[in-house]
């Protein structure tokens, strides 16, 4: 019987093996696991890689849970877990390059992605290009015979822009089927928009936000394909990537509620985006569900819905004395990195910030982008609140 995702959600990763007679897995801390003979022992280590418990660093039953939820949930065929986002994005990316190799990525990638791609990888001698996110089949007329990965992020960091990833891996297939496509899917949360079943190979969340949920805990997921699957994972365990069990428990845990949580997410932020776009202060909002948005026909085609998170530019280019004005009283609205929990957040960038992370195409906006997560307070709240923030924006 296939099973809609909702119940998915429920029941992945709940077999008796990790339950252990409860409804949850168990939490099963251990850096060494016994084995009680020499052939148990040697069992272990040929069952190493497919859910033998072996050692601490290859996971255990509470690691093997979550990796099995996450895999049911993306439709791969497995699921490495890291130590936070960043650390899934740069050694998934480490696990397909070599030096000389070269390889391209989406400019509206978030911006600690970039910083590793011009940094580390380079001294590496590995080269990146960018390319505009809003490009299609365009892609192939960058693609160089040594290109190995394509580094996908769909909604663009900051400025949500929706790629065409069907297009995009079409294309890129029809150049060299071996180059690896990544895509940072943490937006789309691993349930609103499935890109391994377009053919993406590898899919990554900062499961620190939405799986995570409750912003209590940091962890990276990177769900792949067969063909990327055994690399990925060797590559990373040689990488000496894990997680903790505590935090694999929270994260499996976050799964169940995952849906419930995101379709309020959704209504709000789509309710929250529109009040926007009637606000006199507001030149722009960036919300992947609104029609006049770039890319919203993608939206409408591949993704089942949206999550919190999104921007809007105002009119004017505030001061640091305006914006401290405008950032300092919000009573709902907190000031902090990060997003995907139930709370909300506000966050501010100047044009010139955003423009020196699109090294290709810069942005079209000459007033302040305000980054909103909106958390799962009442949404008529969270309007007043910004309401008085907008009333505190002085020409
Ligand atoms: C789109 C995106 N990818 C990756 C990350 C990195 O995740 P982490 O903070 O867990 O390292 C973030 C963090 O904000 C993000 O927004």
């Amino acid at each position: 019987m296939s099973k809609k995702l909702r119940t998915t959600l429920i029941t992945a990763g709940r077999q008796a093996r990790y339950t252990q007679g409860a409804v949850n897995p168990i939490i099963q801390r251990a850096s060494s696991l016994v084995f009680e003979t020499l052939d148990a022992k040697e069992q272990a280590s040929k069952g190493r890689e497919t859910g033998s418990l072996y050692y601490g660093r290859r996971g255990t039953l509470t690691h093997f849970s979550l990796q099995e939820a996450m895999t049911e949930m993306e439709e791969g065929v497995g699921c490495y877990l890291y130590p936070c986002g960043a650390a899934a994005i740069a050694n998934t990316l480490l696990a397909f390059v070599s030096a000389g190799d070269h390889i391209l990525v989406t400019e509206t990638a978030y911006e600690p992605t970039q910083a590793f791609c011009n940094d580390v990888l380079t001294r590496l001698s590995v080269k990146t290009d960018y390319f505009p996110s809003q490009i299609s089949s365009e892609i192939i007329h960058f693609i160089q015979p040594n290109t190995k990965v394509v580094f996908l992020e769909s909604p663009g960091s900051i400025t949500m822009e929706v790629q065409d990833i069907p297009a995009i891996v079409k294309a890129v297939r029809s150049v060299n089927p071996e180059i690896v496509i990544i895509v940072d899917n943490t937006w789309g949360a691993g349930v609103l928009v499935k890109p391994l079943t377009c053919g993406v190979d590898i899919s990554i969340q900062a499961a620190t936000k939405y799986i995570i949920g409750h912003s209590d805990a940091m962890l990276g997921t990177a769900v792949s394909n067969a063909r990327c699957w055994a690399q990925l994972r060797e590559q990373s365990y040689l990488m000496g990537q894990m997680c903790d069990a505590d935090t694999a428990y929270l994260a499996t845990r976050g799964i169940r509620t995952l849906l419930t949580r995101l379709k309020q997410h959704q209504e709000s932020s789509i309710k929250i985006a529109k009040w926007l776009t009637t606000q006199p202060q507001v030149a722009q909002v960036h919300h992947p569900a609104l029609p006049n948005h770039k890319g919203y026909q993608i939206y409408k085609r591949d993704f089942s819905g949206c999550s919190g998170l999104f921007s809007f530019v105002l009119k004017q280019k505030l001061s640091k004395s305006q914006l401290a004005h405008f950032l300092d009283h919000f009573t709902l609205f907190t000031m902090a990195y990060s997003w995907g929990g139930f709370e909300s957040l506000i966050l501010a960038h100047q044009p010139d910030e955003i423009a020196n992370i699109r090294p290709i195409t810069g942005v079209d906006f000459t007033g302040t982008l305000i980054r909103l997560h909106i958390g799962l307070e009442d949404a008529d709240d969270l309007i007043a609140d910004l309401a008085a923030g907008l009333q505190r924006i002085t020409p």
